[in-house]
């Protein structure tokens, strides 16, 4: 599944064949995420009108990357007095908005300690989104997602404006990471190893399912115990490389464009697009939990299918159930952050 996104993602990257017009936006477009994740929409041949939005430097990051000849536009839109109305002019009409908007971690915090900061961003990007782009696809990568999304949820309710088939937390790091760290274990290639991931997206909400995984069954308890753990605080690895520089920019970059593509592929009615989410999911709304993360059939009204993940071991099943008392807490608190504002 993600081999397959990798390859079309590179193919269409640098072929001008089979171009679909999508008016993408990033929000929080200067930053470590926001740059990266930019120049790799810009080399998307599916992105014909790039806007990059950031209270800081976006229209430098635009000026830059609008010198690179492909087919599309690229507009910086910074809340400043000549373009008071920046927020409006970047997502108005977008088919995709990205948001990376808000602050990254920094040794010995988790994501849940950057909410106060992050919810409050989310949610005033979400206000103006309801307004002026509602039918837009919005993929949220501001931390923490688990309680993010929840909140963009709610303000969209709120405006009457919900359509849960286009809201997504992009959890496709843990996927790319899953398939990295396990190729590394088996000497394999990772573009071949493809790891069914679900729960949310912080530490110990993340499952990889190895159980599902024939190649797996070679692998101790312990090794695989370490790479449980190696794929939920992989985050982690690069925070504390990093040294108080920030979180993992440059695979979010390729996570966030990976996923978008797929996204875009989706919305062209391309079939068989396959990608893990974290999703307003039907999976343990019984149990109140509204959001899921597992694989979603994307198609051209968004969401087409929330898959169902199978069969889980003993260890696996114990993983969610730890999982689940997390995320219904973080959901909680994302609901909670947006009833006070009223
Ligand atoms: P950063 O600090 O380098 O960049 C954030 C950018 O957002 C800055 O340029 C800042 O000016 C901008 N910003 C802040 N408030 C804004 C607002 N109201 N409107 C528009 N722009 C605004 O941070 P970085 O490393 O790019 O991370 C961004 C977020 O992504 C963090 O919350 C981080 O935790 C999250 N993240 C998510 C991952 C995922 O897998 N979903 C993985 C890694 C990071």
């Amino acid at each position: 599944m993600l081999r397959s996104t990798f390859q079309t993602l590179s193919k269409r990257t640098f072929s001008s064949t089979s171009i679909n017009p999508y008016k993408v936006a990033v929000l929080g477009a200067s930053g470590g995420i926001g740059q990266p994740l930019s120049l790799l929409l810009k080399l998307n041949h599916n992105v014909t009108d790039l806007r990059l939005y950031d209270l800081r430097n976006a229209k430098g990051v635009a000026t830059d990357l609008s010198h690179i000849p492909t087919n599309s536009t690229v507009k910086g839109f910074a809340p400043d007095q000549q373009q008071p109305d920046a927020l409006r002019d970047t997502i108005k009409d977008s088919d995709l908005i990205l948001i990376p908007a808000g602050v990254p971690r920094k040794p010995g915090m988790t994501r849940d300690d950057l909410f106060n900061i992050n919810a409050g961003i989310v949610h005033d990007l979400a206000q103006t989104i309801a307004k002026e782009a509602p039918n837009s696809s919005i993929l949220v990568i501001s931390n923490p997602v688990n309680s993010t999304v929840p909140i963009v949820a709610e303000v969209l309710k709120e405006h009457n404006v919900y359509n849960p088939k286009k809201l997504f937390g992009v959890t496709t790091l843990d996927l790319i990471r899953s398939s990295r760290f396990l190729s590394e274990i088996l000497k394999t290639d990772p573009t071949k190893e493809h790891v069914n991931v679900i729960g949310g997206h912080s530490g110990i909400t993340i499952i990889p399912i190895l159980s599902q995984l024939e190649n797996c069954s070679t692998l101790s308890q312990e090794q695989k115990n370490e790479l449980i753990h190696r794929i939920q605080f992989g985050g982690d690895e690069v925070v504390k490389a990093k040294d108080g520089a920030g979180s993992a920019t440059l695979s979010m970059a390729y996570a966030g464009a990976t996923f978008a593509d797929a996204v875009m592929r989706g919305l062209n009615d391309e079939k068989n697009v396959v990608m893990s989410s974290f999703v307003d999911s039907p999976l343990f709304k019984n149990e109140g939990i509204d959001f899921f993360a597992s694989k979603v059939t994307l198609g051209p009204n968004g969401v087409e299918k929330i898959h169902e993940f199978g069969k889980l071991n003993q260890h696996e099943n114990e993983m969610l159930e730890t999982c689940k008392e997390t995320l219904k807490k973080n959901i909680e608190k994302g609901y909670t952050f947006v009833k006070n504002k009223k």
